[in-house]
């Protein structure tokens, strides 16, 4: 039996759509089912006007919680905070002026976050830029190093006691696999010498690894957890200082396969966020729901581990 050829030439076509939409699926991770609630318990989000932190708002505000939006633009910030309480219908979601780069504006917002709330059930440290020309901050740091490492180790840690007092509760890092080919450079942590946007860009992200390894330890026995995670590659706005993002239509058919959509990249923040599985996993790093080891050097290395923790300390005068 022989049938025409457009029966050919059409069930081929069908199969390289049907075949393309399954690659897209599995390149765009795991969605969380876990259906915990949150009613009653207080979440901050850096970054939450766009992307992955407001995906994370979202879902955050779906399941009941009291979200403390914590963005640079408030007009943006409070755009996005319309659009979630009119989808969740959850009030309690606000908008909180914070910009990473000043460490006066980290101060006043968790003066203000420490005046208004009890309790701190979840910080997810998500906002962050990537690979962005070298700019210099109010405080006198590279900016790409203060925005996406100093400034939330700064937040994270004026906001501990709070976070001590409310255990159990979790502290959520939003990092990248480009820790693996950082680099911490002990001898220009700060770019003073010289700069160059991924390599700051790569460092910032094992600094942030080698530092949550550290914090770990420091919070054993307190029920406060602290664990980093990969998104995934996604097509948010963190792309916006990359060259290519000016083709954005010509790049668009390799964005719609090898990019995640926010709510894809958003899913291992809130299951780290929620699910009960990881309720007693602390230091760790995670990639779609699974624990990933990190081989980094330096990472492995108690040493240069401590030896950063001290300095970043003292760079954000905290000893
Ligand atoms: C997140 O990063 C901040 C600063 O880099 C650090 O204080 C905190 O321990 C990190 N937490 C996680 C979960 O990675
Ligand atoms: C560290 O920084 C110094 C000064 O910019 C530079 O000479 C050296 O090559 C850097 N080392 C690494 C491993 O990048
Ligand atoms: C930064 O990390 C990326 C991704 O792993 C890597 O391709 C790139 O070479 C790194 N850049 C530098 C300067 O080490
Ligand atoms: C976490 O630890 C508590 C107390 O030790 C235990 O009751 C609980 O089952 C543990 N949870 C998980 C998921 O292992």
């Amino acid at each position: 039996m022989s049938f025409p050829p457009w029966v050919y030439h059409g069930s081929l076509l069908g199969t390289i759509a049907l075949g393309s939409i399954l690659f897209k699926e599995y390149r765009s991770g795991p969605i969380y089912k876990g259906e915990e609630l949150l009613m009653g318990k207080t979440a901050i989000v850096t970054g939450a006007n766009s992307g992955l932190g407001k995906e994370t708002a979202r879902d955050f505000a779906h399941r009941g919680a009291r979200v403390i939006m914590a963005c640079r633009d408030l007009e943006k910030c409070a755009a996005a905070q319309k659009e979630i309480v009119d989808e969740t219908h959850n009030h309690k979601v606000l908008c909180k002026k914070l910009d990473l780069a000043s460490f006066k504006s980290i101060k006043e917002f968790t003066a203000d976050v420490q005046k208004e709330v009890k309790f701190l059930d979840i910080l997810v440290n998500n906002a962050g830029v990537m690979h962005c020309p070298y700019q210099v901050t109010e405080d006198g740091f590279e900016n790409q190093f203060q925005v996406n490492y100093l400034g939330p180790v700064l937040l994270t840690m004026s906001l501990l006691d709070l976070m001590i007092k409310s255990a159990p509760s979790r502290i959520i890092n939003v990092t990248s696999v480009v820790h693996a080919a950082g680099q911490i450079n002990f001898s220009d942590l700060n770019a003073e010498k010289g700069y160059h946007m991924t390599l700051a860009y790569n460092q910032s992200k094992l600094a942030i690894l080698m530092f949550t390894k550290e914090l770990a330890k420091h919070l054993q026995g307190t029920k406060v957890t602290v664990n980093a995670l990969h998104p995934g590659m996604t097509d948010t706005e963190i792309n916006r200082h990359l060259r290519w993002n000016s083709l954005r239509i010509l790049t668009f058919p390799m964005r719609y396969y090898f990019l995640r959509q926010p709510f894809r990249g958003a899913q291992t923040s809130i299951y780290l966020a929620v699910s009960p599985e990881v309720e007693n996993i602390s230091g760790k790093y995670f990639s779609d729901f699974e624990e990933k080891e990190v081989k980094s050097e330096q990472f492995l290395d108690d040493e240069a581990c401590k030896q950063l923790w001290l300095k970043t300390l003292q760079m954000v005068k905290l000893i």
